[in-house]
C-alpha cells in the first residue's frame, strides 16, 4: 500500500512516473526463495518483465539466475552481476550475433525452439571452439486459459518444438558434437490463475519425458518456465502471488527422477505488484452520458490495457470524495488509450494523483515514445524514506 508520506513526496515529482515499493518486492522474494529452498528448486528471473537496474540488483541479491530472450538481455544480466552459469536463454529467433555473445558469456542453457536453431548453435559453437549446453523447449500443446496473446504452449503457437519432431532432434544431436543436451524446457503462457493448469502441465511433462527415457536420452534438467499469475483485481488485499499453492501443486504432480534438477522462470509473480504507475488528472471532461478523467499517463507508458484488454486497478490517491464513475483515459491519440471504462473512483479533480496498480511487470519495460512522449522515470520507495 502507498503510505500518506509517500503520497506527500509524490507531490513534488513530475508525473507520470513508475513507483516501486521495494519492501513489497523484498517480501515477495523472501517468500519465493523460501518456497524454492523448501523443494530444492532453481529459479531464473524472467528479466523481460522488468529490467530496471535496482530491481535486477535486488533479485540478484536473492541468488536467482536470469531468464533472457535476447542477446541484449544476456548482456544486461551479465553486467548486472548475474552468474552466467545461471542464465538461460530462450526465443524463437536468436540471431548469429546473439548466439555468439551468449556462447562467449558461457550461459547455462540455450532453450532451443526449433530443429534448425540447434544446428546453427552447434556450428557457431564449433567455430568458436566451444560446447553449448542446450535444452529443448517443448511445445506441449496445453491450453493455459489465459489471454491469447500471452498463450505460448498450444500447437498453433510459434514457440517450442513439437513432440513429433523429437526423433529429428535426436538424429540431429548425433551429428552435433558441439552441443550437449541438458534438459527440457516448458513455458505455456503468462498470467495463469487456474492452478489445475500447472498440474496438467506436470503430467504432460512426464508423458513427454517418457519418449526420452525410452530412447535412452538422459534429461538432467526440467525447466517449467514462468506463468504464475497475480491478482490484478485486488492488489491491496492479495499483494503476493500464491507461491505456496503453486509449488505444492508442482511438487505433488511433477515426477522428478534421481539427480534431476528442476528450474523455474518467474517474471510477473515477482515484480508485478510492487510497481505503480503514478499519474495526474489533467482534465475532467463532463459529457452528457459520461465523465472522462483524462490522465497524463498513456498507453505509451503502460501498454497492457491497449494490447491485451488488461484490467488494472485505478485509485485516486488525492481524494476521499464520493465515488463516481469515470472513463479513465490517457492523452495519446488512440481510442485504445483507455485505462478503464466506467470505473468507480473517488471524485477526480485536476491535479489529483492517480495510481494505476500492478504495473511492475511488463510495464516500464514495454514503454515507448509514441507521439514523441517522454519515457516515465522510476522512483523507488527506498529513496523516499
Ligand atoms: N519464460 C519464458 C520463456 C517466457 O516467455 C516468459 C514470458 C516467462 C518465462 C515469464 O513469464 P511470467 O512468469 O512473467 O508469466 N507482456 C505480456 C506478458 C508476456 C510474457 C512473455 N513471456 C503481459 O504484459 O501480460
Amino acid at each position: 500500500m502507498i503510505t500518506k508520506k509517500q503520497v506527500e513526496a509524490f507531490g513534488s515529482i513530475e508525473t507520470p512516473f513508475y513507483f516501486y515499493d521495494m519492501d513489497l518486492l523484498r517480501q515477495t522474494l523472501d517468500l519465493y526463495t523460501e518456497q524454492i529452498g523448501k523443494y530444492g528448486y532453481n529459479a531464473h528471473y524472467a528479466m523481460k518483465a522488468n529490467a530496471n537496474d535496482r530491481i535486477l540488483e535486488t533479485i540478484k541479491g536473492y541468488g536467482l539466475g536470469a531468464d533472457c530472450v535476447s542477446g541484449n538481455e544476456v548482456k544486461l544480466a551479465v553486467k548486472a552481476g548475474f552468474d552466467p552459469g545461471k542464465i538461460v536463454y530462450a526465443g524463437v529467433g536468436k540471431s548469429d550475433k546473439e548466439i555468439r555473445a551468449a556462447l562467449r558469456a558461457g550461459i547455462f542453457s540455450f532453450n532451443c525452439e526449433s530443429v534448425p536453431e540447434i544446428r546453427i548453435i552447434n556450428d557457431l559453437a564449433g567455430a568458436m571452439g566451444r560446447k553449448a549446453r542446450i535444452s529443448i523447449r517443448v511445445n506441449p500443446d496445453i491450453d493455459a486459459h489465459t489471454h491469447k496473446y500471452i498463450s505460448t504452449g498450444l500447437k498453433e503457437n510459434k514457440f517450442g518444438i513439437s513432440p513429433w519432431a523429437f526423433q529429428d532432434v535426436k538424429d540431429l544431436l548425433s551429428q552435433c558434437p558441439h552441443v550437449e543436451l541438458i534438459g527440457l524446457h516448458f513455458h505455456i503462457g503468462s498470467q495463469i490463475t487456474e492452478m489445475p493448469v500447472f498440474a496438467l502441465m506436470c503430467r504432460r511433462i512426464e508423458e513427454l519425458q517418457q519418449w526420452f527415457i525410452e530412447h535412452d536420452v538422459p534429461i538432467a534438467n526440467l525447466n517449467l518456465g514462468g506463468g504464475l499469475g497475480i491478482n490484478y483485481q485486488d492488489p491491496a488485499g492479495d499483494p503476493v502471488a500464491h507461491f505456496e499453492e503453486y509449488f505444492d501443486i508442482i511438487h505433488r504432480n511433477l515426477v522428478v527422477r534421481p539427480g534431476q534438477q528442476v528450474h523455474f522462470e518467474p517474471g510477473r509473480a515477482l515484480v508485478g505488484q510492487c510497481g505503480h504507475l503514478i499519474s495526474r488528472v489533467l482534465y475532467v471532461k463532463v459529457g452528457r452520458e459520461k465523465k472522462f478523467a483524462i490522465l497524463d499517463a498513456g498507453m505509451n507508458d503502460l501498454i497492457r490495457p491497449a494490447l491485451y484488454q488488461a484490467w488494472h486497478d485505478i485509485v485516486n490517491l488525492s481524494s476521499t470524495g464520493r465515488k463516481l464513475r469515470y472513463d479513465v483515459v490517457g492523452p495519446v491519440c488512440e481510442s485504445s488509450d483507455c485505462w478503464g471504462m466506467k470505473r468507480l473512483v473517488n471524485t477526480c479533480r485536476r491535479g489529483d494523483l492517480m495510481d494505476i496498480r500492478s504495473a511492475g511487470a511488463y510495464g516500464q519495460v514495454m514503454a515507448m515514445r509514441y507521439n514523441q512522449r517522454d519515457l516515465a522515470k522510476a522512483v523507488y520507495s527506498d529513496d523516499l524514506k
